[in-house]
């Protein structure tokens, strides 16, 4: 399948990284390719700056928001949630237009400092204002709720026992996000679906509960499992 992810930090690096692994077309988006390259900023994850991180994965180019958005049959937004709707234009309306488009983004506002607030929250949430500026596009939220390296990897924590909760309006874009990529690809074996795109609400709102439990942890290899 060919994918276009949106977002060159750790986020973006990891699922690209993985997608291109399962043998998925891969391009990363990014604002601006060139000084993208140019920048010597790293990320936590040890991968480096993105020009190093694209000298060790070769495969995955690096494009423009809207060339990855153009290149995807499946597009995945992976930018800072404070910054997803400006992102999303600059990926282009018509590049979205009736693609499946992953959200895995969270509304962490760290303008002022340590713990960031939720710039979006109770009646509202990113992933249903994307869905309502780009109506053609089949929004599913999931993944927000783990740390990115958990995101590919469940079974590094608790052999994967463990829950992972999908949300969106439309069912058989949950379907080919859980079954193709979640289950399928990452390996996932508790998938939750909740619903509609309103319960991405509560999906991002548990931000600040993972922050503490980081914190608590010193590790962000962790997630909650749903026992009945
Ligand atoms: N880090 C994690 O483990 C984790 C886990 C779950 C969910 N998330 C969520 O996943 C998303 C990505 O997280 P991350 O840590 O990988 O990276 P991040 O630093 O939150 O976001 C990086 C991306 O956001 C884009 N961006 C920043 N400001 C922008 C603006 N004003 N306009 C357009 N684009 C802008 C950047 O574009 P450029 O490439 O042009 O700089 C970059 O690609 C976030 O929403 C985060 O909350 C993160």
């Amino acid at each position: 399948m060919r994918i276009g992810v949106l977002g060159t930090g750790m986020v973006g690096r990891t699922l690209s990284a993985k997608f291109a692994e399962l043998g998925h077309e891969t391009r990363i988006g990014t604002r601006d390719v060139a000084a993208a390259m140019a920048s010597t900023e790293v990320t936590r994850d040890g991968t480096g700056t993105l020009a190093q991180w694209q000298e060790n994965n070769p495969e995955v180019p690096v494009a423009t928001f809207a060339d990855a958005a153009a290149h995807g049959e499946v597009v995945l937004n992976a930018t800072s949630g404070v910054a997803s709707l400006d992102a999303l234009r600059m990926a282009g309306e018509g590049n979205l237009e009736g693609k499946v488009l992953i959200d895995v983004s969270n509304p962490l506002d760290f303008s002022r400092g340590f713990p960031p607030t939720l710039s979006v929250c109770n009646t509202d949430s990113v992933a249903e204002r994307i869905q309502e500026a780009f109506p053609a596009a089949r929004v599913v939220k999931t993944l927000n709720t783990v740390g990115a390296p958990v995101m590919v990897a469940p079974s590094a924590v608790a052999g994967g026992e463990h829950t992972m909760f999908v949300a969106g309006n439309d069912q058989e874009a949950k379907s080919l996000v859980t079954d193709t990529f979640l289950r399928g690809g990452f390996g996932w074996k508790h998938v939750m679906d909740l619903g509609d795109i309103k319960s991405a609400r509560g999906m991002e709102m548990y931000l600040p509960l993972w922050l503490s439990l980081m914190q608590v942890g010193g590790s962000p290899l962790f997630n909650i499992a749903v026992l009945t």
